[in-house]
């Protein structure tokens, strides 16, 4: 059965994201870091209906509780739909509804997608007809992850994370991620990856401003080899986002006693994910977190972009 509640509705999905790989450089003067970084979508999505409407309204549900989600123009479902439609001419409204899938403020870009979502539903419903390159760029000015929900799949992500390459990736990845119950901030994460660089002494002199994803990366993503690719994931946010929520490394440690190859924090957390052998190591993995009293999903990757569901 269609989400779309009547005729007049669209229906978009939108993936979450692990980042595979997250190399963190300079401070920018917009205070935007460089990033050298590895998108992978996972088949975790949230679900965006978008109906006709004279006013701008939104309303959100979810697995998890979603009371943290703001319903106003700090959403940034709300700024995509708004955006459009200042850049298309367009002078009625929209209603979005949100079902949420991805952890909120869990560092799989969950916001990200509801605006991704949100360009791509409201676009169809009005009849915009935006060109991907125009589409991208608004993309780009809500948030350096909204363009990698756009296109989904595996990317390199360079620049703020907004230019992106299409990876080449063989198969499908296994992972089990371990959600939190009370997400992290992201723009607090960074800032904790600044001080603690200059504490440290490490790179505070001359951070990079252009970085590179490691070859190995790409080249165990292009054999889809899960054995070399847990060999060579990475995260820089992985050490604030432990220093702000020091359990997580008691999750990362869990995982990788119930067999999964490699566990890191995705993007700037809480979210944990475990890289698994195959799809049935996964399901193992998944059920020993669970009997430990943590919340685990089995999700796999690369997924589909932002995509029409019906209208
Ligand atoms: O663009 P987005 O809203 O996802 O970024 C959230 C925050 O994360 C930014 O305000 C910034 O503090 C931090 N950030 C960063 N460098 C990036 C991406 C995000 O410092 N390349």
């Amino acid at each position: 059965m269609s989400l779309a509640a009547f005729p007049g509705s669209v229906h978009v999905r939108a993936p979450g994201k692990i980042n595979v790989y997250l190399g963190v450089g300079g401070r920018h003067d917009d205070g935007y870091h460089a990033l050298a970084t590895v998108f992978q979508a996972v088949s975790l999505y949230e679900d965006v209906i978008a109906t006709a409407s004279d006013e701008f309204t939104l309303s959100v549900s979810g697995v998890e509780d979603t009371s943290a989600v703001p319903l106003d123009d700090r959403n940034l479902a709300m700024r995509a739909a708004k955006m459009l439609a200042a850049a298309t001419g367009y002078e009625g409204g929209v209603h979005l509804e949100i079902r949420k899938s991805v952890p909120v403020a869990g560092g799989m870009g969950g916001g990200s997608a509801d605006a991704a979502a949100a360009l791509v539903a409201c676009d169809a419903l009005w009849g915009t007809g935006l060109h991907p390159p125009r589409m991208h760029e608004l993309a780009a000015r809500l948030g350096a992850d909204v363009p990698f929900a756009l296109h989904g799949g595996t990317a390199v992500g360079t620049g703020r994370g907004d230019q992106l390459n299409p990876a080449l990736a063989h198969g499908r990845f296994d992972w089990v991620l371990v959600t939190s119950e009370e997400g992290l901030s992201t723009p607090a994460i960074y800032a904790r990856l600044d001080t603690h660089r200059s504490q440290s002494g490490a790179l505070a002199d001359d951070p990079p401003m252009s970085l590179d994803v490691p070859i190995p990366v790409l080249q165990a993503l292009r054999a889809g080899e899960p054995r070399s690719l847990a060999a060579s994931m990475f995260n820089d946010l992985e050490v604030p986002a432990l220093l702000e929520r020091p359990s997580l490394d008691g999750v990362i440690k869990a995982g990788l006693s119930a067999g999964a190859l490699s566990g890191i924090v995705s993007g700037s957390g809480p979210t944990v994910a475990f890289l698994c052998e195959s799809p049935e190591s996964a399901h193992y993995v998944q059920s020993e977190l669970m009997d430990a009293g943590h919340a685990a999903l089995h999700v796999h990757g690369p997924v589909s972009g932002a995509r029409i569901i019906t209208a």
